[in-house]
């Protein structure tokens, strides 16, 4: 089979920048499509403020982007995702990049976050033409990559890129990219598309929904999520467009990286260990534990938490169940997040009322954020909605059982204990309430003190399934054919 040309574009790839799983999703799954022989090059923006960095070159051509009434010229930055030769460019122009958050300042999302990331658009199809490098396939992610489709539909149809096929993944249906049509004319895209079968959405352009109606193929994250968000509950109000696309839409499970996140060779670790020998975790547990300020209480399990405190996560139903937790069982909890002030209020006030019991870190580590998920016994993860989820994947390579909700990915990624048999890698309940989170905490806890063999098994188990990328990048692979030869079609 011939090798593909993809063009990837998102706006977070780690390790260069992070907010969540996306930039993990984005930093691997290139590695993976390499891996099967494609020409991958990933596009993203350079925000940060300091130039040179090592191993990293500026192009010698000014990239022009044909946006506004004038071209805006940005420069590009080229690097490689570390451990492979994928290429990465990143798209520096200050006016847009160059400031402290990702998506949003200290008052809330930046409000020229439309154009910003119409800029980005245009700048990685910009790019292309001038490498001389057209792509099979055009690969975007969420709303702000939304636009991406559309110019290839319109602006851009009668020029060289005008056969490349799309594909969209809807990471977050939450956050759609609500913008004034003045964005349109900013990508000088025609404002006959503002209309609700393509860009419209109540008098505002949807950047996700015109990346849902222009795009070739649609992709989700994980099997569940594709289903639900075709429903009026699961939806955001884009399911009738989903459901209008079901027909192109498929759910692949996100892989992970697993030369990044690996118990065996992870260098962020007090020790090491793997499935056979698990000494090395004892170690972390106990070097967590001093890390966190909690108490060296040999028998007690440790419920760890990474998070972003947003209410997707469902972490309020943990602040509601924490009290009586905390009172009626031995157990220990390290909570690392960061979001929703009340909730970092919540978690902090309850640390304050069980010190050497409860730890919470407000704030982002991603050092921390591996030490959790080694020296943790458990994972606990109730999200109200979960598109794929990554860190109960991490969860379970290390040993870590988690404790999650049955929706999205994480019913299917994580397997129900079966008590006695030594079947399955986690718990799963099913009501969004704390009073069933306070239960699975409870199952999870007498598992921990009465029925150590089943929790070896749990451990085994997690460890020994394969997350890696191996399967679903073969997945893509097939989208991204298939959309080539629908787009050739049409
Ligand atoms: P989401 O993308 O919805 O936040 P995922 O589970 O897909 O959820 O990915 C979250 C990613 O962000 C993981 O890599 C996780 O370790 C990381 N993360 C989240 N919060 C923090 C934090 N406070 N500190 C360090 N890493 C974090
Ligand atoms: C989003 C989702 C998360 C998913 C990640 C990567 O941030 O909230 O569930 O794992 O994207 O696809």
């Amino acid at each position: 089979m011939n090798a593909l040309k993809i063009l990837f574009v998102s706006p977070e790839v780690d390790p260069f920048v992070k907010v969540g799983g996306l930039a993990d999703m984005a930093g691997s799954l290139p590695k993976g499509l390499a891996a099967l022989g494609h020409d991958v090059r990933v596009v993203c923006p350079y925000y940060g403020l300091a130039r040179e960095r090592p191993g990293w070159t500026a192009l010698e051509e000014t990239l022009g982007v044909d946006v506004g009434p004038r071209a805006l010229w940005a420069r590009t930055w080229r690097t490689t995702l570390p451990g492979s030769r994928v290429p990465v460019y990143l798209i520096e122009h200050d006016a847009f990049f160059a400031r402290g958050g990702v998506y949003d300042g200290p008052w809330g999302p930046h409000g020229d976050n439309d154009l910003r990331f119409a800029f980005l658009c245009r700048a990685a199809l910009a790019l292309c033409q001038q490498l001389r490098w057209i792509p099979d396939v055009a690969h975007g992610h969420d709303w702000t990559t939304g636009l991406l489709p559309v110019l290839l539909n319109t602006t851009l149809r009668a020029t060289e890129l005008g056969r490349v096929a799309s594909v969209f993944t809807i990471h977050n249906l939450e956050h759609q990219g609500y913008a004034n049509p003045r964005v349109l004319d900013f990508a000088r895209i025609p404002r006959s598309e503002f209309r609700p079968d393509s860009v419209e959405s109540f008098g505002s352009v949807n950047m996700m929904k015109a990346g849902l109606y222009h795009s070739t193929k649609l992709t989700t994250v994980s099997p569940t999520y594709a289903r639900e968000i075709r429903t009026p509950e699961g939806g955001w109000g884009l399911d009738p467009v989903l459901r209008f696309r079901g027909g192109d839409l498929i759910g692949i499970l996100n892989g992970i990286d697993t030369t990044v996140w690996n118990p065996a060779t992870d260098r962020l670790l007090a020790a090491r260990y793997d499935e056979g020998d698990l000494r090395g975790k004892a170690l972390c547990k106990a070097a967590l534990r001093e890390e966190t300020g909690l108490a060296a209480d040999a028998d007690a399990p440790v419920f760890g938490v990474v998070s972003r405190l947003a209410s997707q996560k469902g972490l309020d139903l943990l602040a509601a169940a924490l009290p009586r937790v905390m009172e009626e069982m031995r157990v220990q909890f390290v909570i690392l997040g960061t979001g929703d002030a009340g909730l970092q209020d919540a978690f902090s006030g309850l640390a304050a009322r069980h010190r050497g019991r409860l730890a919470a870190r407000i704030g982002y580590s991603n050092e921390l954020s591996h030490r959790i998920q080694a020296g943790s016994d458990f994972f606990v993860m109730p999200s109200r909605a979960e598109p794929c989820g990554l860190t109960q994947m991490y969860a379970m390579n290390y040993g870590t059982p988690p404790i999650v909700r049955a929706t999205g990915g994480l019913a299917d990624t994580v397997e129900q204990y079966a008590e006695g048999k030594g079947l399955g890698t986690g718990f799963l309940f099913g009501e969004a309430s704390a009073r069933a989170l306070y239960y699975t905490i409870g199952w999870a806890c007498s598992t921990f003190y009465d029925r150590p063999a089943d929790l070896a098994a749990l451990r085994a188990n997690g460890m020994r399934k394969d997350f890696s990328w191996n399967r679903s990048a073969e997945r893509y692979e097939e989208v991204y054919r298939w959309a080539v030869e629908a787009r050739r079609r049409a």
